[in-house]
């Protein structure tokens, strides 16, 4: 688990404070206050633990329908376009055995913990380029949780929230 140091949570909460420069300068200028009517910032995303604990597994195995094309989840399941994922929780990266995984994944120092899962899922591309999982991402991050609660349930590690 502690091995993740390579992970990073891009927890982007870049808040640009638009300070309005305030020049009274020029009779042009004339107060526009036109600040930011609707101040909808997006709010800071939530941890992975804390949104597993409200997760709905049942909302994941929905979710899953675009995995399963490519993914079998149960104990001795054959590996189709990406590799069978039975044990990937708490295992390093590339290891389901018989499947040929890129050198990114292979050389990769992943470790599959909720976090790194959750940055995978976000957006493999970006996680770790040069990977071979056609898959675009999945935006909303209680989607991200709850999938990743139906896959810990199927894939034999120890669910984190009680059934
Ligand atoms: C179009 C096929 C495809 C889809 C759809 C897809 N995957 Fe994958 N997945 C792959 C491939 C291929 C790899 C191996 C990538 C590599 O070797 O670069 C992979 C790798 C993975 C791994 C790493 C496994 C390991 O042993 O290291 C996980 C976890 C994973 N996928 C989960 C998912 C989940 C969850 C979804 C659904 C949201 C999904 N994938 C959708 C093809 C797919």
């Amino acid at each position: 688990m502690r091995s993740l140091s390579r992970v990073s949570v891009g927890v982007i909460a870049s808040f640009s404070l638009l300070a309005a420069c305030a020049q009274d300068s020029g009779p042009a200028a004339t107060a526009t206050t036109a600040a930011a009517p609707d101040a909808a910032a997006p709010a800071a995303e939530a941890d992975i633990a804390t949104r597993l604990a409200a997760a709905d597994p049942e909302k994941g195995k929905v979710l899953f329908l675009q995995c399963r094309a490519c993914h079998s989840l149960e104990q001795g399941g054959m590996n189709k376009v990406g590799p069978n994922l039975w044990g990937v929780f708490g295992r390093k990266a590339g290891l389901a055995e018989g499947f040929d995984y890129s050198d990114a994944v292979k050389n990769s120092a992943i470790v599959w913990t909720a976090e790194a899962l959750d940055a995978w899922l976000a957006r493999p591309s970006e996680f770790l380029p040069g990977n071979r999982m056609v898959f675009v991402g999945i935006r909303k991050p209680e989607d991200r949780a709850n999938l990743i609660a139906y896959v810990q349930r199927e894939t034999g590690a120890a669910a984190p929230a009680a059934p």
